[in-house]
């Protein structure tokens, strides 16, 4: 890694001649009250370690009118190579999409699935939102945290057991809604759902994954480790694609998630029609 420029800002890396053009002309030092010294360079990365998917980058950019629409999923894919989205990660980002290091940085660090630390061989995510809390969800978390801590020390959030990225290492984070709070209290792994958890079961969970198992989610695709898992969510399937469709397509909804339509087919409730003719209100032009 290399430090250059003399001018903070402006990413030459991915610079489009939009608004860049004007950020890049900034002498940033130069109308700058702090010291050059105590100003932090701008840093360029060695992108080799992106090579391999320059390809699937591509890809990706295809299938959007405009190339920055695909910076979501493209965050997913540099986290399949890395398990997390390093400074590299947001150049490299920022390269594909004409945006700049900023712009990439201050989407990936919204969002709680972009990982800024090198994730475990699997992302083990507790719900503890309200719902999930009281059924357990709390109980479950201080559990886990415990199980896999060391040194009388408990494992928090976002911290990983074992050597990140390794065979067997397990990161933990608790989670908000995971939107299944009709089985909770649930957990995910590598965001496959496991439905209806106590501490106990968990704490088998952990330790069957610590041991390179692969348990069969509730309901949903194949497990898979987080790496594999962010290449799915960029949307690469694998190769056997009929296979994993089959299983993917598998039922799954819960007799719990039904219930409530269950119970109005019985007693023959249905939903007030909505009219077709509802005038839309007035927007104040401004
Ligand atoms: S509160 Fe846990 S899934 Fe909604």
């Amino acid at each position: 890694m290399s430090s250059t420029g003399s001018t903070y800002g402006g990413s030459g890396v991915g610079a489009g001649d939009t608004h860049q053009a004007t950020v890049r002309d900034t002498d940033v030092l130069g109308v700058s009250p702090v010291p050059a010294e105590h100003l932090v360079a701008e840093y360029v990365e060695d992108l080799g370690v992106f090579d391999p998917i320059v390809g699937k980058a591509q890809a990706i950019i295809t299938r959007y009118p405009q190339s920055r629409s695909a910076l979501l999923p493209m965050l997913h894919l540099v986290q399949s190579v890395e398990g997390r989205v390093s400074q590299a990660g947001i150049q490299f980002c920022a390269a594909q999409l004409d945006l700049t290091a900023a712009e990439v940085s201050a989407v990936a660090t919204f969002y709680t699935m972009y990982k800024r630390k090198t994730c475990g061989e699997h992302l083990v995510s507790v719900c503890t939102n309200t719902l999930c809390a009281v059924l357990g969800g709390d109980d479950i978390y201080k559990a886990l945290g415990e199980h896999l801590g060391s040194d009388g020390k408990k494992l928090g959030h976002n911290e990983t057991a074992g050597e990140p990225g390794e065979p067997g290492s397990i990161t933990l984070e608790h989670a908000e809604c995971l939107a299944a709070c009709d089985l909770g209290p649930v957990i995910q792994v590598n965001y496959e759902f496991f439905d209806n958890q106590t501490p106990e079961s968990a704490v088998a969970l952990v330790d069957a994954l610590r041991a390179g198992e692969k348990p069969a989610p509730t309901r949903g695709a194949p497990l898979r480790d987080f790496r594999t898992a962010e290449l799915e969510l960029a949307g690469f399937w694998p190769e056997d694609e009929a296979d994993y469709r089959a299983t993917v397509d598998g039922p799954s909804a819960a007799v719990e998630t039904l219930r409530g339509a269950k119970l109005a087919e019985d007693r023959g409730w249905t939903a007030v029609p909505y009219p077709d003719d509802v005038p839309l209100p007035e927007v104040e032009k401004k």
